[in-house]
């Protein structure tokens, strides 16, 4: 697989406009398959999640075509209902293709869905809900199968707010008989922007307080045209690279009220953060301060997919930081990989302690999934010496370029 190449060492200087977010491009994709008619998705990022998403959607009778960052999406005669284990095996978010199959054909099978090794991924809750909607659901050890003569409104409370959960639930409701009271459901920015596409097709999804949403069944969605936000996790990714690094970027595009518990952190660090219309301006020239202690959660709680990030520019910091992972039970791998570079982290279940105070030494590390991938190219960054990430593939799942992209901050990075 290729590989990162980085010259540590070096502050970041410069301007990157935040390319088109993963992980609301995945479900809006999905949910066009509720739509007999042309979708067309606009900013989508050239990402390999986004083309498997892409071949999964062509292989069940949709049109698909790409030009540049927009995507069309032709859903008018779906042809199959069960998906390619080839690339279900590489994506987790296969799953969310249960809720809008299920509404639109009545039926889904689909093998275990894979992706990122992280922790335990379990699909109970999407079962679960989809099941109290009328769903008949069976697993027999390889392959998930679904169907339902009909899926009916009800109300579901999630025991967790699950994002993935929260979008096949929408999408399956969307066009159900009556009315789905969905509680508990998950926060993200990403589902907002999922509700907004569904709304623009003519659903009828309202917000009844935190966490709460009513989703009225139609009969029908119509076609409409609709534009991808910029991806936080990515704007948050370049925030803890000049964190880690030092020095001043503008992340144009960077949206705002989306990284609230990471911007809040930065500042405790010690960077400087202007927020104009046109995107976030971080600034960090004097010492990287430790932040204490970090809670990752749902939304709006630290998010954890940039706990690893964060975790290379703590490495960095002046006295001891400790990080509490609660979304995720397996996603401190990338410390094993760090402390090769000096970092010292110690992991005990959920928590790290990171000692910091310590400059890190350019070494070839290994990405073994995408957010530790990120972390370990921040690292390089700061490191003594010269640093070679491997396994640069899982980093082009999410980011896609980060070595264009860091380039114009001015880093010295280059594809290997
Ligand atoms: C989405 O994954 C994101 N992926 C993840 O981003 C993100 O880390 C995660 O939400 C949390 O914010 C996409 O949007 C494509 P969850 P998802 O269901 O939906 C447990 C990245 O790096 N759970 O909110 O899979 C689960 O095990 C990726 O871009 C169950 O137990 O996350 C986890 O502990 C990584 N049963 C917690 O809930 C279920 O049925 C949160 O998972 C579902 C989830």
């Amino acid at each position: 697989m290729k590989s990162v190449y980085i010259r540590g060492n070096a502050s970041l200087y410069g301007e990157v406009t935040i390319q088109g977010s993963k992980n609301a491009a995945l479900p809006i994709m999905a949910a066009a398959l509720l739509v007999p008619g042309v979708c067309v998705l606009e900013n989508c990022p050239r990402i390999s999640d986004v083309e498997c998403m892409c071949r999964i959607l062509e292989s069940i009778g949709c049109g698909v075509v790409r030009k540049g960052r927009q995507i069309r999406i032709d859903a008018a005669s779906l042809t199959g209902s069960r998906l390619p284990g080839e690339y279900v095996a590489r994506m987790r978010s296969s799953v969310m293709l249960m809720g809008p199959l299920l509404g639109r054909l009545g039926e889904v099978s689909l093998c275990h869905p894979g992706g990122c090794v992280i922790g335990d991924r379990p699909i109970d809750m999407h079962i679960r809900a989809l099941s109290r909607m009328g769903a008949s659901c069976r697993d027999d050890g390889s392959l998930l199968f679904a169907s339902s003569c009909g899926l009916r409104g009800t109300l579901i409370r999630l025991d967790y707010p699950s994002v993935g959960a929260t979008e096949n639930v929408i999408m399956a409701a969307v066009l159900a008989d009556g009315v789905t009271c969905l509680e508990n459901c998950a926060q993200e920015p990403e589902i907002a922007r999922l509700c907004e596409f569904l709304t623009c097709c003519g659903a009828s999804i309202a917000r009844k307080g935190p966490g709460r949403l009513m989703i009225r069944g139609q009969s029908r969605l119509r076609p409409c045209v609709y534009t991808i936000p910029a991806d936080r996790i990515v704007a948050g990714t370049y925030l803890c690279a000049c964190l880690a690094a030092g020095g001043e970027v503008f992340l144009r595009g960077a949206p705002a009220g989306e990284n609230d518990a990471l911007e809040k952190t930065a500042e405790r660090m010690g960077a400087g953060l202007e927020r104009t219309p046109a995107g976030l301006l971080v600034r960090r020239t004097g010492s990287l301060l430790s932040p204490g202690e970090v809670t990752t959660g749902s939304f709006p709680s630290f998010p954890t997919d940039l706990q690893s990030p964060l975790l290379a520019a703590m490495a960095q910091a002046e006295g001891e930081s400790r990080l509490k992972e609660t979304v995720f039970n397996g996603r401190f791998g990338v410390a094993e990989e760090l402390n090769r570079m000096g970092a010292g982290i110690t992991v005990e279940k959920d928590l790290a302690r990171i000692p910091g105070g310590r400059k890190l030494t350019g070494r070839r590390v290994r990405a073994r999934e995408l957010r530790g991938g990120a972390a370990l190219v921040v690292a390089g960054l700061c490191a003594r010496g010269d640093t070679l990430v491997e396994n640069r593939g899982y980093v082009d799942r999410g980011y896609e370029d980060i070595c264009r992209d860091l380039r114009l901050l001015g880093a010295s990075v280059q594809e290997g």
